[in-house]
Order: structure tokens, then sequence, then C-alpha cells
């Protein structure tokens, strides 16, 4: 099997300011890191043992830090004075035309609006969508099953997050497949631009929607965050757009891309796959442990004073980047770190973030993914890899073509 990775290429200028050592500075472009064995968390692993020192200094991209230790980067999520969210892209998006609500904004700001969606989406109000994730999840796996394989990625990883999506918001199952394509244009993009314009598109299919809900509220998210009380003021129509736009991309890329891994891991392991099917007690904390092992998302955030992290100076103005999945791998956190263990007791990560601004829809993540484990396995208990598997790195790191077969 040939296992080929693709990644998006960004800046090609270096900078390096006066203030930053030259013994901080590593030779690593984040969207071009050759990921060895589709195992991001083994290559990272790799960085940090040949690291020259425990901050890193990446001179691409326009310059900035890597954390490459778990406390590193859990300050870096839990210290917002001094760890800002209004820039989190690297290179900075040097506008807020776009912004992304509440992730782009600091607390308290940030909190206003994180009130309004955090409790629809806690595990007690997940029964509906929890059954249609599960009814397209058998319907996916049926629908594929006879042909003996299927590109996991397109045919179930980018699907089933968009039903999810559209169920939660209370937007007509109808158009899964218009968003569906709208998902794949704006989470597989050849360049930034690209993405741009892809939620630019989403932008515009939610318009209509954003208009409706406002003139004839319902029982939905949508509702509910398009006729938001803020600091008590209606929220405005600009806010409203730019923070369902954060509901809908947050939710769509990055379970996709998790799913990828999780399906390659057990794809690769016929030993994991046994006990699951044995154990399907043992399926909740498998998904935690999976969750932890194979974290996805790398957040910016710009340095609001001068600080230092494990005694590397960083300045106000810098920015830095946080690998959330160096947190559950770090050795001085959990031991034995790659080793995927489904009895590991609560596997401690920071897949969701952690802090003001931890995972708005992490319970509904965790479900899809449990679901998926629930309903494949059974069905298709024994599967390899068949092609070429695809991986891109970058904001979101991810498994963008997964060829199965059984
Ligand atoms: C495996 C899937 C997911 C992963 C790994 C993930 C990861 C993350 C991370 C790391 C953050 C924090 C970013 C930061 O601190 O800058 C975040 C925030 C967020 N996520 Fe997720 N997420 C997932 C699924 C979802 C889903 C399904 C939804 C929506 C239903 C969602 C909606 C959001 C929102 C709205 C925020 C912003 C919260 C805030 O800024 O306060 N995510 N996510």
């Amino acid at each position: 099997m040939q296992e080929e990775e693709s990644m998006m290429t960004q800046s090609a200028a270096k900078t390096r300011p006066a203030h930053v050592s030259e013994s901080t500075v590593m030779d690593i472009d984040i969207y071009n890191i050759p990921v060895v064995d589709c195992d991001v968390g083994a290559t990272w692993l790799d960085i940090k043992a040949r690291a020259p020192s425990p901050v890193i200094w990446s001179e691409y991209n326009g310059g900035h830090w890597i954390a490459l230790h778990g406390a590193d980067v859990k300050t870096a999520f839990m210290t917002p004075a001094i760890f800002s969210s209004t820039d989190i892209f690297i290179p900075p998006n040097g506008s807020r035309d776009n912004v992304l609500i509440p992730l782009e904004q600091d607390p308290p700001e940030s909190l206003l609006y994180r009130k309004v969606i955090v409790p629809p989406l806690m595990p007690g109000n997940l029964a509906p969508v929890t059954d249609i994730a599960r009814k397209t999840a058998i319907e996916l796996i049926e629908g594929f099953k006879p042909r003996g394989g299927c590109e996991f990625v397109k045919e179930f990883a980018l699907v089933l997050p968009v039903v999810v999506f559209l169920s939660v918001m209370g937007l007509p199952l109808e158009d899964r497949d218009y968003l569906y394509s709208l998902a794949e244009k704006s989470t597989r993009p050849e360049s930034p631009e690209q993405r741009l314009e892809g939620h630019m598109e989403l932008k515009a299919y939610l318009q209509h929607y954003i208009a409706d809900r406002k003139a004839n509220p319902r029982d939905d998210l949508l509702s509910k965050s398009v006729n938001a009380i803020i600091d008590g003021e209606p929220i405005t129509d600009f806010a409203a757009q730019q923070f369902v736009l954060n509901t809908t991309i947050g939710g769509l890329d990055t379970v996709a891309n998790l799913l990828g891994f999780v399906m390659h891991f057990l794809a690769h392991s016929p030993d994991h796959r046994r006990q699951l099917i044995e154990r399907p007690d043992l399926i909740n904390n498998a998904t935690d442990e999976l969750i932890r092992r194979f974290g996805i998302v790398g957040q910016g955030r710009r340095i609001m004073e001068d600080t230092e992290l494990s005694g590397v100076p960083l300045m106000k103005g810098d920015m830095i980047w946080a690998p959330t999945w160096m947190y559950g791998l770090d050795e001085q956190i959990v031991a034995d770190p790659l080793t995927v263990n489904f009895e590991r007791p609560t596997p401690p990560h920071m897949t969701f973030g952690g802090g003001p601004h931890v995972c708005a829809g992490m319970h509904l993540a965790k479900r899809e993914i449990r679901i998926t484990l629930e309903e494949w396995l059974p069905r298709i208990p024994d599967f390899h890899v068949s092609g070429d598997v695809v991986v891109e790195t970058g904001g979101v790191t991810g498994i963008t073509r997964l060829p199965l077969v059984w």
C-alpha cells in the first residue's frame, strides 16, 4: 500500500524578528509537514524530540512560535488575557470582515454568544439529533456495504456531519447534497483564498434561512442564534451571520477529519476492532481515547504582553500556534501516549481545546464518532485500506481520502 501526503502551500518568505533567538528556530512549515505513516501525533512527537527548545520559532507563514509541550498548549488556551483569540489564523487574517463569532473574540465578549449555543448542545438536549445521526450512519453503511468498499471520507465522514448540522440548525435535510458540496469546497481548499470563497458561499446559502428564522422563529439552534439577545440588545445582522457561520464550519470539517483518522487506525488494527466488537461497553471510553490520540486542531493566538513559556521569552505582538494534540500526547501528562488503550481511565486530552473557547459542539462531535463505531463495527467488522491515503496538515489536520475495502 502506498500512502501519500498532500499539503497546502502557504507563504514561502521566511521571517525572524530580532528578538527571536536563533537557538529557538526550527525549519518547520505547519502547512507542509511530511506526515509519516499518516500518523500526525507520532510525526509531531518526533519534531518535539528534535526541537532545539520547548517552544520553537517557525520562520514560515509570517513567522510564529509553536508550543510543543502539553503544559504550554494548555496555558495558551487557558490564559486569554495574554494569549488572545482575536487572531487565530496563521498567518493572521489582518481583517475582521469575516470574523468568526465567538471563536475570534476574547472573553467577556465571546461568552455572551456562547451562552446562546452551549446549552442546546449539552448532552441532555441531543436525543433528537442522535436518532437522526444513527439513522443516517446505518443508511450510509448499509448502502455501500454490498459493494465491498468505499471512499470513507467522501461517502461517510463528510456526509454524517452535514446531516447532523442540518438537523441541529433546523434546516431541511433535502439540502444535504447541496450543503455537502459547499462543505467540501470550504474544507478541501487548495489555498486560504479558496477557503474564504467557500465561507462566502456558505454564508450566501445560510442568508435565506437566517432571514426566515428572524421573521418566523422556531425551536432550533438557528432561530436561537439569529434572535439572540447579546448584552441586552438584539444581535446585529452581521454578528448573526458570523455566529451561524462559526457553528457551521466548526462542525463539518472537524468531525470528518477526526473520523478519517479513527477509521484509518482501525483499518490497521484488527485487535482493536475485535476488542470493540466483543466488548461494546468499551465504546464510550474508546471514543475518548481515539479523540485523545487523534487530535486535529492547531490554533493560533496573539501575544498581548511580554511573557514566557517554558523559559522561552515571547514578545507582545508575536503569534503562537498551539497544536491541541500535543497535550494528550505529552508523556508528562499521559503514560505511553502513542499507544491506543481503550481501557485507559478518562483519557486526558485537549482535542476540543480548553478554557473560555472550549468546543461548543464537543458532546455532539463525540456522539457522532461513537455512533460510527457502534454502527460500523457490527456491520463491517473486518476492513482495510485499499489505496492511496491523503493527509493534509494545517489549522485542521485531516485525512482527505481514505479508500477502504472489506
Ligand atoms: C471532532 C470534532 C471537533 C473538534 C476536534 C473540535 C475542536 C474545537 C476546538 C479545539 C475549539 C477551540 C478553538 C479555540 O480555542 O480557539 C472549538 C471551538 C468551537 N467548536 Fe468545535 N470541534 C469539533 C466539533 C464541533 C461541532 C460538531 C460543532 C458544532 C455543532 C463545533 C462548534 C464549535 C464552536 C461554535 C466553537 C467556538 C467556541 C468558542 O469560540 O467559544 N465544533 N472546537
